[in-house]
């Protein structure tokens, strides 16, 4: 059995205009000590798929239907006490969106570290001062860094810190949600590669969300593609920037300025992406899709169109995007 298996999940926002279908019959599995890509426009339900495996979808929102399996156990059947007791920061940790700037002002960065340690992972204040020293250096800063206010850090630093109170408790998991966003592009190079570091050395598995694609290609070798709610497409990565077989996973490729090769016109996706409240029926990219064909106002079925490599597209059933571009 797979470390996680999430199966037809569904997560829904109950709004007074109706529900937000923000993740909407997802299935998933991540392997042991492997890094899965979440890619996909903004507003498509990336971090309320990861949030939903805490446990942590914020209201009005609510764990419609499905099954979240970690390590065995049915997180979606857990009460909030079994989940801050057994899975968050033990087994399942996360690095939140914007999660540096959320580090307590008034804390330094080592109090902040130990509280995890102490109040998630029992421990003593000697055996969670000395992990702090540890941890720490582990993620390449030095020890005086613990006793450092996070104003007085910079924010790969700070990035760095956060990092560190994530793998406190050596969980299986860590979700990394856009975890280089706020940085400039030499920083955000540096903490990729220890992120990359780090889930070698430990063996954790790693599940990476970003908009941006050059960040997937860096880090991941597992791609999941979501469109509107649902994944649309899942493959090796080399599969998903070489082989897309999905139209939306070509035109997002495609949008993606390349720096080596020829030049190619930006293909830019008309359109915007659909109302969750009211989504089209049948695929639902098919109202942007150049490809759309009359079947598609129908579910698309999934089919493999290699190892580990799945697509929900009716194009599929006539030689796919293949025969349409040639490659
Ligand atoms: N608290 C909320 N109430 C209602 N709708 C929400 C709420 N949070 C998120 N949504 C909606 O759910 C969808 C998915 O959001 P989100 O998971 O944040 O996407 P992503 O992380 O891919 O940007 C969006 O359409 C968003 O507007
Ligand atoms: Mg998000």
């Amino acid at each position: 059995m797979a470390l996680l298996e999430i199966e037809n999940l569904k997560t829904y926002y109950y709004t007074l205009k109706g529900p937000v279908k923000a993740v909407d019959d997802v299935s998933l599995t991540l392997e042991r000590g492997r890094i899965l890509g979440i890619a996909g426009e903004s507003g498509c339900g990336k971090s309320t798929l990861v949030w939903s495996i805490l446990g942590m979808v914020p209201p009005p929102g609510k764990i419609v239907s499905g099954s979240i399996i970690v390590d065995g156990v049915d997180v979606t059947k857990l009460s909030e006490d079994e989940l801050r007791k057994k899975i968050r920061w033990r087994k399942v940790s996360m690095i939140f969106q914007g999660a540096m700037n959320s580090l307590n002002p008034v804390y330094t960065a080592g109090a902040q570290i130990e509280e995890v340690l102490r109040y998630h992972g029992g421990m003593s204040k000697v055996e969670a001062r000395n992990r702090v020293y540890e941890l720490l250096e582990s993620v390449g800063l030095d020890r005086s860094i613990a006793s450092r206010y996070p104003h007085e850090l910079s924010g790969g630093q700070k990035q760095r810190v956060v990092i560190s109170m994530a793998l406190a408790l050596e969980p299986d998991i860590v979700i990394a949600d856009e975890p280089t966003t706020a940085l400039d592009v030499v920083v955000q190079a540096q903490i990729l590669n220890l992120m990359k570091r780090l889930q070698r050395e430990k063996g954790i598995s790693v599940i990476l969300i970003t908009h941006d694609l050059a960040v997937i290609a860096e880090l991941s070798e597992y791609v999941a593609i979501m469109y509107a709610g649902k994944i649309v497409e899942y493959g090796p990565s080399e599969n998903i920037f070489y082989k897309p077989r999905h139209p939306y996973t070509y035109l997002l490729m495609k949008s993606v300025p390349k720096l080596k090769g020829p030049k190619e016109s930006l293909a830019y996706i008309p359109g915007q992406p659909p109302d969750l409240i009211n989504p089209p029926k049948g695929c639902r990219f098919a109202p942007r899709c150049p490809w759309a064909m009359e079947i598609c106002s129908r579910d698309p079925e999934e089919a493999e169109v290699e190892k580990e490599h799945r697509v929900a597209c009716w194009l599929e059933k006539t030689g796919g995007m293949r025969a349409k571009l040639g490659f």
